[in-house]
């Protein structure tokens, strides 16, 4: 009898731990790292393209060139895989025309005033690509360098390691800076992101992330049925350059309130001065929050599809912009015409021009000082 009993536990076990170990191996297979090569930059120089998937399918195509997320493939509430990023199917679109498409942002993400900055009595000249000002940090900022790639170990989850030294005076910045980006895509359905950097002499630095989402992965004609809930009490105020004013101001009682989740549409075009000026939503809100946690920055949901986009960030701010500046004149992966307002974009960062502002929290890094910041965006449906 009790031998019985003893074989039928041994089986059992066996066949548990058999179960356990197929699992674990089916995770390991479904989770991979690919690499491909992806064309030629005109001077010669090759690009290649990582896909990283994790356990549960969701995929992630990431370039060499500009660190650039060209898809992203996450299930909608029945379990479809859908592409919810836009850019191009091939290199050429990206290097012809791009308002930034998925890339990595540096050495300054958003604007500096007046193309120029003084930091230790010195004032450095930046070049002038919007307008009076820069914007994500020049005319060849980090979304149009290549970027040196490799597979790294993640504990749970499929990651790719980039790194880029930007040379002393590359786009009139001052200091060789070392830039360290790591894509996570976990098991948890999340893609992190941790940027690191150091420099050898005193510089400014704003990494980003400028991927436009549309939920609807392409179901509608534009993003203005997604609902939005930003983790703000105030904003920055920007002027008809879109520098910001100096200002924090409460979001309470104006169309910028997504303290309670809003459709993107649903006062997009009132008649507020700040909407106005920026023909849309194209705003830096501040971020609720002490020091600086990761914490949950904004969530966005699509109700067509069910699905759910959480932003997570170490960052004080985050810059909300509708995709006002799209006009119909890009014609995207498959065909598809990027129209105004077609997607979004979620960038986490420190307030704009700040250098110039001595109020917001400082962007200044100091050589022996590590730069470093997460932030993380995570996919879900109901
Ligand atoms: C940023 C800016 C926008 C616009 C886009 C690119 O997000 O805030 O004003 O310039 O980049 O088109």
């Amino acid at each position: 009898m009790m031998r019985t009993l003893n074989i039928c536990m041994a089986v059992t076990l066996s066949i548990v731990w058999l179960a356990i170990g197929a699992q674990a191996r089916e995770t390991k297979q479904k989770m991979k790292t690919e690499k491909q090569a992806f064309g030629k930059l005109p001077d010669g120089t090759p690009v290649d393209l990582y896909t990283l998937t994790n356990a549960n399918g969701i995929e992630m195509k990431v370039m060499t060139y500009g660190g650039i997320v060209i898809s992203l493939k996450t299930p909608d509430r029945n379990g479809k895989l859908e592409d919810i990023v836009l850019g191009y199917d091939n290199l050429q679109g990206y290097l012809d025309k791009t308002p930034y498409f998925g890339a990595l942002i540096g050495r300054y993400g958003n604007r500096i005033g007046k193309a120029r900055f003084t930091l230790n009595g010195k004032t450095y000249q930046l070049p002038k690509n919007d307008g009076e000002n820069t914007l994500h940090g020049g005319l060849k900022g980090f979304d149009k360098v290549v970027w040196t790639a490799k597979p790294v170990k993640a504990k749970d989850g499929a990651a790719l390691e980039l790194t880029y030294v930007s040379k002393d005076g590359e786009e009139g910045f001052p200091g060789n800076l070392s830039v360290r980006v790591v894509y996570t895509l976990n098991n948890k359905n999340e893609w992190r992101i941790d940027y690191t950097a150091t420099t050898d002499k005193d510089t400014v630095v704003n990494l980003t992330q400028h991927s436009y989402f549309n939920l609807a992965a392409g179901g509608a004609a534009n993003n203005l049925g997604h609902e939005i809930y930003l983790n703000a009490d105030r904003f920055t105020p920007v002027d008809k350059g879109l520098i910001p004013t100096g200002e924090l101001r409460a979001v309470k009682g104006t169309p910028m309130d997504f303290t309670k989740p809003m459709t993107i549409g649903a006062h997009i075009d009132d008649n507020y001065d700040q909407l106005q000026l920026a023909g849309g939503y194209d705003h830096n809100w501040v971020l609720n929050k002490k020091g600086n946690s990761l914490s949950l920055a904004a969530r966005v949901y699509e109700p067509t599809t069910g699905r759910v986009l959480e932003v997570s960030t170490t960052e004080p701010g985050i810059q909300f912009y509708a995709g006002n500046f799209l006009d119909g004149t890009i014609t995207g992966k498959g065909g598809k015409v990027y129209v105004k307002r077609y997607g979004f974009c979620l960038e986490t960062q420190h307030f704009p021009d700040s250098p110039n502002q001595p109020s917001f929290p400082s962007t200044t890094l100091k050589p022996g000082q590590k730069y470093a910041t997460t932030t993380v965006y995570k996919f879900s449906a109901k």
